[in-house]
């Protein structure tokens, strides 16, 4: 498997009511860019709302509400990336008690999944040493959020593994509950569901492996 990386550049970044900043135009004109300022002015919250394009994520927050701008209620990033194949407008909602708006050039997605992918971001700081040094949970995070921009289907495959999951170790908790105190009584558990949910588990986790091993070989 091959991933193509296209070209693309973010032109420009527009920011309302988002962290610290009010209504802030941003143009990125050369190929790279440093930005400098105060502690606390602001440098952060910037590439945090391009992490948020790029992932529909923030690694500081889950809560939207943190990331409107405190005493408003409605928070919006909107770029312009250009691609080989022109422009597009990318546009981010950010509503304080409602859903999220993730618009393409002006429509909105229904699957706000599918608004992955269009700009591409990676993220590398001091901490990224974690990523050699520290342990495989952060490892198989890193490789998710690349994996996710880089090709979109792969979210849906890992929020399935990650269902078959859950509903396979309620299944073992259930089953070894109803053994009044002896937990993991393997002889208690019903064979034949077991055996439904282990295929569908290597099923499922056999697709997120192919993709990584994609990934990594790339
Ligand atoms: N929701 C918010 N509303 C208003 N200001 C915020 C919000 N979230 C963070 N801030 C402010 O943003 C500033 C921190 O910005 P940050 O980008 O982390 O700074 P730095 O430039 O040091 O990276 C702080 O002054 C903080 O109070
Ligand atoms: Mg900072």
């Amino acid at each position: 498997m091959r991933h193509q990386i296209f070209f693309m550049f973010l032109q420009h970044l527009y920011l309302q009511n988002f962290r610290n900043y009010s209504s802030q135009s941003v143009a990125f004109n050369a190929s790279k860019t440093i930005l400098l300022g105060d502690n606390a002015q602001g440098k952060s919250n910037l590439l945090e709302a391009v992490e948020l394009l790029a992932t529909l994520k923030s690694h500081r927050t889950s809560r939207d509400r943190d990331l409107i701008q405190a005493g408003t209620s409605t928070g919006h990033i909107k770029a312009r990336l250009k691609r080989e194949l022109g422009l597009s407008e990318l546009n981010l909602v950010l509503r304080d008690g409602g859903r999220r708006a993730a618009m393409l050039n002006g429509e909105t997605f229904k699957r706000q999944q599918d608004f992955l992918g269009n700009l591409n971001a990676v993220q590398f700081s001091s901490l990224d040493l974690d990523l050699v040094r520290g342990g495989p949970g952060g490892r198989r995070l890193w490789i998710d959020t690349l994996l996710t921009q880089l090709e979109p289907v792969y979210a849906y495959i890992l929020q399935q593994y990650n269902q078959v999951l859950k509903q396979r170790n309620s299944f073992i908790k259930q089953q070894t509950s109803a053994a009044d105190g002896q937990r993991f009584e393997l002889a208690r558990i019903d064979a034949t569901q077991m055996a439904i949910w282990d295929a569908q588990l290597a099923t499922a986790g056999t697709r997120v492996i192919r993709r990584d091993r994609g990934f990594c070989k790339d």
